[in-house]
């Protein structure tokens, strides 16, 4: 039996469908929102990358050499790929609102909520720098949420980089990296890493404690301070999910400027989300021109987890109708049947197998159809169809007017 990667998955149709309605519901909420969609390469240069994404995306790519001598890579994540979209088209009228959905792949330890290749969506707002930018982001993301029947389940958690500026200055700390893979890890490591890493910070423990609490804060005058509050209160007015200020939430990418935020289930029991922030740089580091920038990733497979935990991950389409076929004047006749189902948005199967009527319809029970329309000479010559419920046994005869009907309501 040939195997499949480790880090990659399958999907079979009953997960599928869900997936596809999850989908649509992201896509829908975007549209929604006023985004466009857009796409982009599978494959890009791996100079893309350098100096913007990080060291920890840079050791994830899925890098080779490609016949023409090219270091390329799988696209990791989206923004790069978007960057250079946009600094290529000088002609574009900003704000623009873009979203895609897509696959990516990161060579990173497939565990629960991160695989190898996963899909994710991504909102951005390019060409504002104003704090209304970065709240309709995180208002798309909080519907999204909402939509998905997650909102009572999730919060948001949000931080600044340019504020967590202000309080390395404020506190004098030196040793900036230590604090961010400090604040980054907080739950992970133990006591004593901790006391050494605060050792090395040069500050009070509890200095340290009142950043991790937030507390900080009210000793602190910062316009960034007063920016992020700002995003917090208009985010409440919108009103979608919980929001909490939280200084430990830095993000492991280089190229965030200022707001940076994450959605966490309340418990914070899985892995995040979604992640993003406010990019302000990477466009005007290729093409010159200060194009600031917001958005958001938000993957597929924690949404999944936890739709999975709070018992919402059901298939919502159900499949409606399936022709069973007695003789040939039923198939003759099934052809303008389904076509006239099909025509009025009703999903159709129909036998394809040289089966048996009663084996047809126990196929179309174990299947999870509800009604099974049986068509035969009888159904023929009468115009009319005869519908069976799969679930009580009942059988009507009905015109194919009420049948479709019927169907269409049930
Ligand atoms: P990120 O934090 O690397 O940010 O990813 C965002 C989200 O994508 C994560 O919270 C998670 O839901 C999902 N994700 C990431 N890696 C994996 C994985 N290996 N398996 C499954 N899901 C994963 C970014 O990618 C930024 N480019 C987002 C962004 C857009 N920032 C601004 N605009």
């Amino acid at each position: 039996m040939p195997e499949r990667l480790r880090g990659f998955r399958d999907f079979y149709p009953e997960d599928q469908e869900i997936r596809r309605e999850i989908f649509d519901t992201m896509r829908d909420e975007c549209r929604k929102f006023g985004f466009r969609e857009v796409d982009g390469p599978s494959i890009e240069s791996v100079d893309l990358y350098a100096h913007k994404s990080g060291e920890e995306i840079m050791a994830q790519m899925f890098n080779f050499m490609d016949k023409g001598g090219r270091e390329v890579t799988l696209v990791p994540e989206f923004t790069p790929t978007l960057a250079r979209m946009v600094a290529s088209r000088k002609d574009l009228i900003k704000p623009l609102k873009w979203y895609t959905l897509a696959k990516f792949w990161r060579y990173e330890e497939p565990q629960s909520g991160r695989f190898r290749e996963f899909y994710q969506l991504n909102a951005d707002i390019l060409g504002s720098d104003s704090l209304h930018a970065d709240v309709e982001v995180l208002n798309l993301a909080g519907s999204i949420m909402k939509s998905l029947g997650l909102g009572s389940k999730v919060k948001l958690k949000i931080s600044s980089r340019s504020l967590l500026e202000d309080i390395i200055k404020y506190l004098n700390i030196e040793k900036k990296d230590t604090l961010y893979y400090l604040l980054d890890r907080w739950v992970k490591i133990n006591e004593k890493d901790k006391e050494n890493l605060i050792g090395e910070l040069g500050i009070s423990k509890e200095k340290l404690e009142s950043i991790i609490t937030g507390k900080i804060i009210n000793e602190l005058k910062s316009s960034n301070l007063d920016r992020l509050m700002k995003i917090m209160d208009e985010f409440n007015e919108y009103g979608t999910i919980k929001i909490e200020l939280d200084l430990k939430i830095v993000r492991g990418l280089a190229y965030y400027t200022s707001t940076v935020f994450e959605i966490w289930d309340l418990e914070e029991k899985m892995r995040a989300i979604m992640g993003g922030g406010r990019y302000d740089n990477i466009i005007s580091q290729m093409n010159g021109d200060y194009t600031p920038a917001v958005g958001f990733g938000m993957g597929d497979a924690v949404v999944e987890n936890l739709l999975k935990r709070e018992g919402l991950w059901y298939e919502k389409d159900k499949r409606r109708v399936f022709i069973s076929i007695a003789d040939d004047k039923g198939r003759k006749y099934s052809y303008y049947v389904s076509k006239m189902f099909r025509e009025n948005g009703i999903i159709t199967d129909v036998n394809v197998t040289e089966r048996n009527l009663g084996k047809q319809i126990e196929y179309a029970a174990k299947m999870g159809f509800k009604y099974s329309i049986i068509l035969g000479e009888r159904e023929f010559s009468n115009k009319n169809v005869s519908i069976r419920d799969l679930i009580t046994g009942e059988q009507w005869s009905m015109s194919l007017e009420e049948a479709i009907n019927k169907l269409k309501n049930s």
